[in-house]
């Protein structure tokens, strides 16, 4: 048995979970600073960092506890040291190689991306609670096509293990989540954006507006979201006259009424969700032309919450043929149970991190 105790600050969730075998999450703790970032419609760097730095030790210590372990316990410590926000991976990164080096424990960093894939194989196991192994989704068969799609990344990956991904497929503007976010913006629906946009979305008819879905060249993977969230832009408000601060727009979303601002967040959402499954659809046939045809398509990140786009991935699943794993609700946005999960791989081929592991902003596999 590998107990891994896992930290995740990337962005603005502070996170620590306590994870057995790699799988079986005994504790997942999770402090979001939505109510700090609300005022400015988006995530400001430098408070993320500082409110990671009076989150984390509180969040340590009720992880380890809620699972009933102490540091001594553990057989490693794991922090997803990129990609994210420098401020904010600092922060993870340091406590975990201060934990690591005074409890004498070997220190694990995780890719946030890969963490994210490999989330769909996680379970909930508090202590106290008997293992349901006909909920247990099992680990995933390879090789596999990864979607990782949250507020940074709209990635397609060729997966040939947890940890051996090549990028097939990206976006060349706006991450889908950052699309969401920003169309959220516009239809001044609230914040976190994304979750409620989704929400909205579903009391409103996608097919009131026929917003694009940029497909780019004809066998391409790679994803395009700014014309559609300008397109957004142009139903809600008009056509502009003029350019840039000085534009003047025909309405504002104050001329709109519920059900129409309703209808546009649903034709927005059915765009969005239409133009990732198509790019799936064609990911899996250039997999297959390469003589790897997936067994599985796995998706993650926090738009892998959206229920369109889960409803609609579990069907082009069952339409080819092909193992789907989505990731429970609990383990899309970020948290550390992926990070802890993820790190038991890396346990397994005694892929251990020096205490000079660094905090990396950009980049991934
Ligand atoms: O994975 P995540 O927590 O952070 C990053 O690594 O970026 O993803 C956050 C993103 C945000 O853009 C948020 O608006 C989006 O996931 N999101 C959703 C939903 N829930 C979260 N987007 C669409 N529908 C949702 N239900
Ligand atoms: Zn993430």
């Amino acid at each position: 048995m590998t107990l891994i105790l896992g930290l995740e600050t990337s962005c603005d969730e502070t996170a620590a979970s306590v994870v057995r075998d790699g799988r079986y999450v005994i504790s997942n703790v999770v402090a979001t600073q939505h109510d700090l970032h609300e005022r400015y419609r988006g995530v400001v760097p430098e408070i993320a960092s500082r409110a990671h730095l009076q989150n984390i030790n509180p969040v340590i210590h009720e992880a380890l506890e809620q699972a009933g372990v102490t540091l001594h316990d553990l057989d490693a410590i794991a922090v997803g040291h990129r990609p994210g926000l420098i401020g904010s991976l600092l922060v993870g990164v340091s406590a975990a190689k201060t934990l690591a080096w005074s409890a004498g424990k070997p220190l694990i960093g995780v890719d946030h991306v890969q963490a994210h894939l490999h989330a769909a194989t996680m379970i909930a196991t508090p202590p106290g609670t008997t293992q349901d192994t006909d909920k247990d989704p099992g680990p995933l068969d390879f090789p596999a096509l990864g979607l990782v799609v949250s507020g940074g990344h709209s990635s397609i990956y060729q997966m040939r293990s947890a940890t051996d991904l090549t990028l097939i497929g990206s976006t060349i503007d706006d991450a889908v989540g950052e699309a969401y976010d920003k169309a959220a913006v516009i239809l001044n629906v609230g914040y976190p954006g994304g979750p409620k946009l989704d929400k909205l979305a579903q009391q409103g008819n996608p097919g009131s507006h026929d917003l694009p879905r940029s497909m780019l060249g004809k066998d391409s993977l790679d994803f395009s979201f700014s014309g559609l969230k300008t397109a957004v832009l142009y139903t809600v408000r008009g056509h502009p006259k003029g350019r840039g601060a000085a534009a003047k727009f025909e309405r504002s979303i104050d001329d709109l009424t519920e059900q129409q601002v309703a209808d546009i967040a649903a034709a927005f959402q059915a765009a969005a969700v239409d133009a990732v499954t198509a790019k799936l659809k064609r990911a899996i046939k250039h997999m297959a032309e390469g003589g790897a045809a997936p067994k599985s398509l796995v998706i993650g990140g926090g738009v892998s919450a959206n229920s369109l786009l889960r409803t609609r991935v579990a069907q082009l699943g069952e339409q080819l043929d092909i193992a789907v794993r989505i990731p429970a609700f609990a383990y899309c946005l970020d948290n550390a149970a992926m990070i802890a999960g993820l790190a038991h791989v890396h346990h397994e081929s005694g892929n251990f991190a020096d205490l000079d592991l660094p905090a990396i902003a950009s980049g991934s596999v």
